[in-house]
């Protein structure tokens, strides 16, 4: 009985949603830590495709408990509608296997305007946000001014919190941007609306998640985002409000650090970055449109394109020493197939000399290139592999390289989006 935490080591969608799919087979508990529903999940099963933003990706096995930890920054009313479309296609969700954070911060209507307004007016300066209110949600967490779901409990109180909120809220609104104030009154109305959805599935979860570290349980962190998006570790500003690393699984559930036994990281057989802010391997050619298109890299979430580009080990590397990560599922290599040659970043050159760590000053990194490894690619269809020995020479001198670079071996391969197309060489549980 053991906990495994899997964290994405680039800039989200690495495919998060697939390893926690296969992995919650044999977990007791999925849970939520961090970021809210900027994320989007994409999970094959039988065939059929499912996109998660909020609800762990765990709801789709029946017998386990999904959990949406505190540090999940929550928005009622998507969160609902998600609920409802998976409820639907016949998913069954109770409160017995989904229980959310009643600490967790909502996100409201004012949170959303806020980032959309915030973005419009930064220009060229934009951060290219999922535009879901993330970033302000976290800021009234941090300077106490946030809304609880918990306050969902208590209408009476709820009318006045919104009240003050909107004071704050309304005063940009009307005289920053020039829009029209938001009524407290509407949107208290809105918010004892969702009341009644929401508060059978509200607990501490932090009790829960203690039970079942208590009882042995077999414990799945599920991240967010991705290391590189880290508001602390990451190419800031263009990082997203949470902490993607591994860290935060303690501070964002509950559990004591010292308890967490494994970590997972996610890496990409090549690098996807989605909104604004530095990439040096990005590719603007024929081979990054190549790989956009084998890999529908659009997003999840908002369906942009997302900027495609060889793998970059140097802040993969940083990831795995950040979070601990003890082993890598190495994710999309399928993708690569068909391309003549394969490049792999192993260092930056910068100003005529090799670094390997990632610049805190983007003017810094913006003079950095990255310095390739090139190896032969390969032409053959892998996506029925179910072993190593099954994939051609020179995926597997490429996956070699990959584990040589980044210092931490492979637990999986994925070579495919369905359940089956993947190799796996280590079982967490
Ligand atoms: P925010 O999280 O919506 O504030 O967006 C901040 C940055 O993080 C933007 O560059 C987004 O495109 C990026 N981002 C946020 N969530 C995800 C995700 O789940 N996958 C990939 N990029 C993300």
């Amino acid at each position: 009985m053991t906990n495994v935490a899997i964290v994405g080591t680039q800039w989200g969608d690495e495919g998060k949603g697939k390893v926690v799919d296969l992995l919650s087979e044999n977990a007791d508990l999925i849970v939520r830590f961090q970021g809210g529903n900027n994320a989007g999940h994409t999970l094959v099963v039988d065939g059929q495709s499912y996109a998660l933003h909020s609800v762990p990706s765990g709801i789709l096995r029946p017998g386990k408990i999904s959990v949406v930890a505190s540090g999940v920054v929550v928005d009622p009313e998507e969160l609902i509608l998600e609920i409802k479309a998976l409820t639907q296609r016949g998913v069954r969700i109770t409160p017995e296997n989904l229980k959310i954070s009643e600490k967790a911060h909502m996100i409201l209507p004012y949170h959303r305007l806020l980032d959309a307004l915030r973005e419009g007016a930064k220009g060229g300066l934009k951060i290219g946000t999922t535009g879901r209110g993330i970033g302000p949600a976290y800021e009234d967490k941090a300077a106490r001014t946030g809304l609880r779901l918990v306050d969902l409990r208590n209408p009476a109180a709820l009318a006045g919190k919104i009240k003050l909120a909107l004071r704050e809220k309304n005063c940009l609104f009307e005289h920053l941007y020039g829009q029209k104030p938001l009524n407290a009154d509407d949107l208290t109305k809105r918010a004892v609306s969702w009341s009644a959805f929401l508060t059978p599935f509200l607990t501490d979860t932090y009790l829960t998640i203690q039970d079942a570290q208590g009882r042995n349980r077999n414990i799945l962190f599920e991240g967010a985002q991705g290391v590189q998006l880290d508001v602390d570790h990451g190419t800031y500003p263009y990082v997203t409000s949470s902490n993607p690393t591994a860290g935060a699984v303690a501070v964002g559930t509950g559990l004591a650090p010292k308890d967490l036994q494994n970590v997972m990281g996610l890496v990409k057989a090549y690098t996807s970055r989605v909104g604004e802010g530095p990439f040096l391997t990005e590719l603007s050619d024929d081979i990054g449109q190549k790989i956009r298109d084998t890999g529908l890299e659009y997003g999840t979430t908002t369906g942009r394109p997302r900027r495609c580009g060889w793998l970059d080990t140097v802040p993969v590397r940083a990831a795995v020493k950040l979070c601990g990560i003890d082993r890598v599922a190495v994710m999309k290599l399928d993708v690569l197939r068909g391309l003549d040659e394969l490049k792999i970043g192993t260092k930056y050159l910068l100003d005529g000399r090799e670094i390997d760590w990632v610049p805190a000053d983007l003017d810094i990194l913006a003079r950095c290139r990255p310095v390739y490894k090139t190896v032969p690619g390969f032409a053959e269809d892998i996506r029925g592999a179910k072993k190593l020995e099954d994939l051609p020479r020179a995926a597997r001198v490429y996956l070699d390289l990959l584990e040589e670079l980044l210092g931490v071996p492979a637990a999986l391969i994925s070579v495919g989006p369905d359940r089956e197309a993947t190799i796996v060489l280590h079982q967490y549980f």
